[in-house]
This record gives structure tokens, C-alpha cells and sequence, in this order.
């Protein structure tokens, strides 16, 4: 998943046009996005989109309120007759919350005839102060877990920073530390990374460059709050022409070499660490369909 569009679960102009934006996944909110009067309609809503969904459509993922929210439960219940292919669950506060959700989700696959573990798991890890401490606690909590991301405008307000970016636009040292954590907490848990929103949303080149800086660091995709910023997104994550041919050089080398210790490649030392990046980039490739 390269691209993940949050659209609010209750505007189905909204869900018709992400429909056809060409993000490899939807993020249809129940959360944030949805005033307190309007959930019930946007359940309704949500669950006959993931009904009415076709095959070729992007992947169809529901952000539900917090396991403290007192609606999660009431989430699920309209959601799950719909089967979406996972369930984002924000503010979450470690591996425990994981596993929880899980448990919630297996009673509803049960209930409404899914298979046990078909749905999949999103965590936005790193938005209340005690999820940062228990970023380690992830990695093994559930199969189901298959991405892991990160938010920094729900963490500025529990910690009370005024702005969580400088006058630069570069985000400041408490979000780049959760930032960063998320990456290494996905890492372990051996799930998708993926970087948070960019809310800027008429500034493509601060997009780009974000997208740019967040593939660098190992980050396979960014979620988007705008079609507009899909294309952007999906241009940075997928790897290029260059990029693919030197990392099939990388493995062909090895593969051909498997005594092979360092070696010269286009004019750059290469060992065993670059070849772990080029079977990871190649993999991408394949995801993208740019590779057989
Ligand atoms: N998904 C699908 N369609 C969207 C969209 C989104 N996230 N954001 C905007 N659009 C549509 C608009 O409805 C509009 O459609 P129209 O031309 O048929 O009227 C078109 O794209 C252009 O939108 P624009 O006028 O540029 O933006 P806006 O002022 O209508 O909306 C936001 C701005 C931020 C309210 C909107 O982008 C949005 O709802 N984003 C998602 C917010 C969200 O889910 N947040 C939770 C996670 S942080
Ligand atoms: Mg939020």
C-alpha cells in the first residue's frame, strides 16, 4: 500500500470520488472526521460501501474510535457485516491494544460468517504520550497487524505543544522522535510502515519532499486526506526504472556469487546490508506490479 486516503465515513461524495482516485487503499473514518451525531449514518454509510465494492477497487479500511472512546463497540457492529479488509485503530497504546482489538474483531468474524482472521489491523501508534513508551510492545501482538503508522496532531495537543513543526515546516524534535520510534516499531513488528498525513493539502511540492524524506527512511507508503495528493504519493513510493535495475543487479550478483562477501556495483561498495535493501525495494516493485 502505497497510498491511503482518509475520507469522512458520512460524505458519500467524498467515498464515491476516493472510489475512483486511484489510492491503493480508502480509509473510510468513523473517528475524528464524523461529528458525535453523525456516526450512526456514517456506519450505515461505511458498511454498504464495503458491500457494494468491486474487485480492482482499493483496498476498503475503517478507522474506528479509540478502545476508550465508548463507540467501538457500536463500530464494529455496523462494520463488520461488510468484511473490510482491516480495521485502523487510533490512539493506540501498545501491543495490549492490539491483541484487544483482536479479540473484538474475532467475536464479529464469528458472528457474521467471516473467516477466523481475514481482517487485518492498522495501529496509529504514537498519538497519546504512554503509546510512545509502549512502541516496543507491538512487535508479536497479533497476526492480524499488518501496518503500523503514526500521528503527530492528536500527540501535539496531549502534550500540549503549541505547533509540532518549525518555522521551516520541519517537524520538531518530539515528533521526530515518535516519528522515528513508529519506523523502528514497525520494523520489529515486521509490518508495512506507513507516514502520516500531510495537512497542508494545496502544497504538492512540501508533499513531495515529505514522501521523498519518508521512502529514504524506509517508509513504504503515506496516508493522504485529499485525492489530490494520491498521485504524489504513489509517484514517490513506487520505485523507479533505475532503482529496480540496480537492485536485480544487487541479487542477480549474489545469487550468481553466493560465496560473495563486498563487491563494486556502478561505482559503489556493495555487501550483504544492500542486498537485504534491494530484495525489500524489488519486493515493492513486485507489489506495484512493475516486476514479475
Ligand atoms: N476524499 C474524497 N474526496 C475528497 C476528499 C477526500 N479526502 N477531500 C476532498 N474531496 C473532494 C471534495 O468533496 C471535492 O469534490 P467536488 O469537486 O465534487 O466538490 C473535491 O475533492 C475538491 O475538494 P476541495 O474543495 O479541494 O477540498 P474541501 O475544502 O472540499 O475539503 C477537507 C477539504 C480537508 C475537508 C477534505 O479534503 C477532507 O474531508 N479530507 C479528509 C479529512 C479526514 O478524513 N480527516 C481524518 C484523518 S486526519
Ligand atoms: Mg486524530
Amino acid at each position: 500500500m502505497r497510498s491511503l486516503l482518509f475520507i469522512p465515513g458520512d460524505d458519500p461524495k467524498k467515498i464515491a470520488k476516493g472510489l475512483a482516485s486511484g489510492a491503493d487503499a480508502l480509509i473510510l473514518d468513523l473517528e475524528d472526521s464524523v461529528a458525535s451525531s453523525r456516526k450512526p449514518e456514517a456506519r450505515r454509510i461505511v458498511c454498504e460501501t464495503l458491500r457494494a465494492r468491486t474487485p480492482g477497487a482499493p483496498r476498503l479500511i475503517v478507522r474506528v474510535n479509540a478502545l476508550k472512546s465508548g463507540e467501538i463497540a457500536a463500530d464494529l457492529d455496523g462494520v463488520m457485516p461488510g468484511g473490510p479488509a482491516s480495521i485502523m485503530l487510533p490512539k493506540c497504546e501498545g501491543g495490549a491494544d492490539v491483541q484487544h482489538l483482536g479479540a473484538l474483531i474475532a467475536v464479529r468474524e464469528a458472528e457474521n460468517d467471516l473467516a477466523d482472521g481475514q481482517t487485518h489491523i492498522i495501529a496509529i501508534a504514537t498519538e497519546t504520550p504512554v503509546a510512545i513508551f509502549r512502541l516496543g510492545s507491538i512487535a508479536g501482538s497479533s497476526q492480524r497487524l499488518d501496518a503500523l503508522t503514526w500521528g503527530a496532531e492528536d500527540l501535539a495537543g496531549a502534550i500540549g505543544a503549541e505547533a509540532n513543526r518549525d518555522e521551516t515546516g520541519a517537524y520538531t524534535d518530539p515528533f521526530r522522535l515518535a516519528r522515528s520510534l513508529a519506523l523502528f516499531a514497525a520494523s520489529a513488528a515486521d509490518v508495512a510502515p506507513i507516514d502520516t498525513v500531510y495537512t497542508d493539502f494545496r502544497n504538492e511540492a512540501g508533499l513531495a519532499a515529505e514522501c521523498r524524506a519518508a521512502r529514504r527512511d524506509g517508509f513504504t507508503g503515506k496516508m493522504a486526506i485529499h485525492p489530490a495528493q494520491v498521485a504524489i504519493i504513489n509517484a514517490v513510493f513506487t520505485p523507479d526504472a533505475a532503482a529496480i535495475a540496480h537492485a536485480a543487479k544487487i541479487v542477480q550478483f549474489f545469487r550468481d556469487n553466493p560465496d560473495a562477501g563486498v563487491v563494486g556495483i556502478d561505482g559503489q561498495m556493495v555487501d550483504k546490508p544492500h542486498l537485504v535493501q534491494a530484495e525489500r525495494l524489488l519486493a515493492r516493485a513486485r507489489a506495484a506490479g512493475l516486476v514479475g
